[in-house]
């Protein structure tokens, strides 16, 4: 325990708070780098300036639809009937000090949080990092994103402008559709006939109190997870299942991590300071009969927009009843199966594979072709969504029909993603198949030896011992057929076997002990250098 001068004051609080052990337990800590680990810490980063930038909008921005006359500075609207919510987000773009400024930065912010969280989610998938034991933070991830996008929703639907009151008009459109209860949940979420006058104020209780709490509660219980487990590393000499290779948390990865906060809180001041975003006034105030060319909501929603403006036009009429699944098929359904495959995922790969150890060395996606080929393709369908979010636009700069566009995406929706996903799994089953042939025989080195008896050939040269381990450091599963038993005793059903060939079946062989040791001793009696030992995990 220290002692003297000034560390009194020291240990009277750690008597009572206990901080000194909790610190040297965790500052000490190891993280391990790679820079697709910044993924999540933007998201983070994203978030806090989200709160700063938050709190300094309530100071001004007035949640109320009540209606008042416009008499700020600019001069287009002057005089034009809108609610106070309008009227105080026009006030903080033109007239609070630095108010455009950070009502820009909190906009952008929240397009990078999203698209950060996303970006990071792909990063987890592909790499497998939601295997044993963090299926929970993959949850919590996820819960992350979905209650993102509303946050994000709530927010533009704040300021009561056009094109806000356009998206609120789309989502009263998918509530309505809900089959039987619609109408009721319409008047139970705008307390009456959309738009009414109650939405704005519920959306703000929402939108700065009740997600942020969420969330915040959520991120809180995301990082002690990320702590607690100690974060995965990707393959590399001297990596293992059982270590973590990397820099303590203090003080190298939190002078990183502050750094980095700066650095990501810099960007969005600079995106906030030139470029435009939601330019409210040149929309006008929301009026439920009029639309403008070419709204666009942020690009999270986008894809679901794109799902309602390509289904055909279904429509049932059943008692008094209607059944719109034109709507609801795209929005409410899609929605759901796009969450339900997510929250699926990890418990169906650990049934294929049958895989119960914990895992914390990552995928290089190449190595698990099908995972890999399955979230390209699941991207590219989500790209053609989103590209049919934007079909008027699309149609008006490249000069095509919007009908053209409507139904060449009906198509592509399905097409796109079936020759994505062959084309990805063939790339990864190739690569795999190039680190096995370098591994057994080298790589060309562009030296041509003449041989005593005239013949040439090309040297090539081994991969060294830090790159052989990590071409070899990766987890693979046999292909059981069914009847047979897996390594867990377990007997394996037709379907289970059917799944595993599918998602194990097109793998190359992984080079065993063996083969490496023979290549290696080939390679020392043809070059007369002496062989190395790399180690061969599985
Ligand atoms: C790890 C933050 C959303 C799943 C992390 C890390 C941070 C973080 C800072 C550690 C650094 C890293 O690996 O990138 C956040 C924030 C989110 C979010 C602020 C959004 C609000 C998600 C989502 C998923 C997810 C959407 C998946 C569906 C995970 C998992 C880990 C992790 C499984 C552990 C990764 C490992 O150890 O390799 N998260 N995350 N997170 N996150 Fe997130
Ligand atoms: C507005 C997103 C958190 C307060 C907005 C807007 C978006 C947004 C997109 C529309 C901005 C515009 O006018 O162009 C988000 C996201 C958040 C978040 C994604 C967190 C994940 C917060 C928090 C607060 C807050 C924590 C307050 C403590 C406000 C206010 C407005 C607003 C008062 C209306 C003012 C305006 O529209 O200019 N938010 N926000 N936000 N946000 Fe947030």
């Amino acid at each position: 325990r220290p002692s003297g001068r000034g560390m009194r004051i020291v240990n009277w609080h750690d008597d009572r708070l206990g901080l000194a052990k909790m610190g040297k337990e965790n500052l000490r800590k190891v993280f391990p780098d790679h820079w697709s680990f910044l993924l999540g810490e933007i998201a983070l980063y994203s978030f806090v300036v989200l709160l700063l930038t938050g709190v300094f909008l309530t100071i001004w921005f007035k949640p109320s639809m009540a209606e008042v006359d416009y008499n700020g500075p600019y001069q287009l609207l002057k005089g034009t009937p809108m609610s106070e919510a309008f009227a105080s987000t026009l006030d903080l773009s033109f007239e609070v000090r630095g108010g455009l400024l950070i009502r820009q930065i909190h906009h952008w912010a929240a397009i990078l949080f999203v698209a950060a969280a996303t970006v990071h989610m792909l990063r987890i998938f592909f790499t497998g990092a939601f295997r044993k034991p963090r299926e929970i933070n993959w949850l919590i991830g996820l819960g992350l994103l979905m209650l993102a996008m509303v946050e994000g929703f709530a927010g533009y639907s704040l300021p009561d402008d056009l094109l806000s009151g356009t998206g609120l008009r789309f989502a009263d459109g998918l509530m309505r559709a809900i089959p039987l209860v619609g109408t009721w949940v319409e008047f139970f979420v705008f307390n009456g006939e959309f738009p009414g006058t109650a939405i704005v104020p519920r959306l703000y209780m929402v939108h700065i109190l009740l997600i942020p709490a969420l969330i915040l509660g959520l991120v809180a219980a995301h990082l002690t997870l990320v702590v607690y487990h100690k974060h995965t590393q990707y393959p590399g000499p001297g990596r293992t299942e059982k270590n973590v290779v990397g820099y303590p948390l203090f003080p190298v990865y939190a002078a990183k991590a502050g750094g980095f906060f700066f650095v990501v809180f810099g960007v969005l001041t600079l995106m906030g300071t030139f470029l435009q975003i939601n330019p409210v006034w040149k929309f006008g105030p929301y009026n439920p009969g009029e639309v403008t060319a070419g709204s666009q909501p942020d690009w999270y929603m986008g894809w679901l927009e794109g799902a309602v403006r390509i289904t055909p036009n279904w429509e049932w009429h059943i008692g008094h009843t209607t059944w719109s699944w034109n709507i609801f098929l795209p929005g409410v359904c899609l929605m759901g199966v796009l969450f339900t495959l997510l929250v699926a995922w990890p418990f169906v790969e650990k049934w294929i594979t049958g895989d119960e150890s914990e895992r914390h060395l990552l995928d290089r996606p190449r190595n698990v072709p099908t995972r890999t080929a399955l979230g390209v393709a699941a991207m590219s369908c989500y790209a053609m969504f989103w590209l049919s979010g934007a079909n008027d636009i699309v149609a008006t700069h490249f000069h095509l029909s919007l009908n053209a566009i409507t139904y060449f995406m009906r198509g592509a929706i399905f097409v796109v993603p079936i020759i994505t996903y062959q084309i990805t799994k063939r790339i990864c089953v190739a690569l795999q198949r190039n680190d096995r042939q370098r591994l057994l025989h080298g790589s060309p080195s562009g030296e041509i030896i003449r041989e005593p008896n005239g013949a040439f050939h090309e040297a090539h040269v081994l991969v060294s011992d830090d790159e052989a381990w990590t071409l070899t450091q990766h987890k693979t599963y046999p292909v059981l057929t069914a009847g047979s038993i897996d390594d867990r005793g377990r007997k394996v059903s037709k379907t289970r076997a059917r799944w595993m060939k599918w998602f194990l079946g097109d793998n190359a062989p992984k080079v065993t002990h063996e083969e490496l040791e023979a290549a290696r001793h080939h390679a020392e009696i043809g070059s007369g250098r002496s062989a190395t030992q790399a180690e061969i995990t599985d």
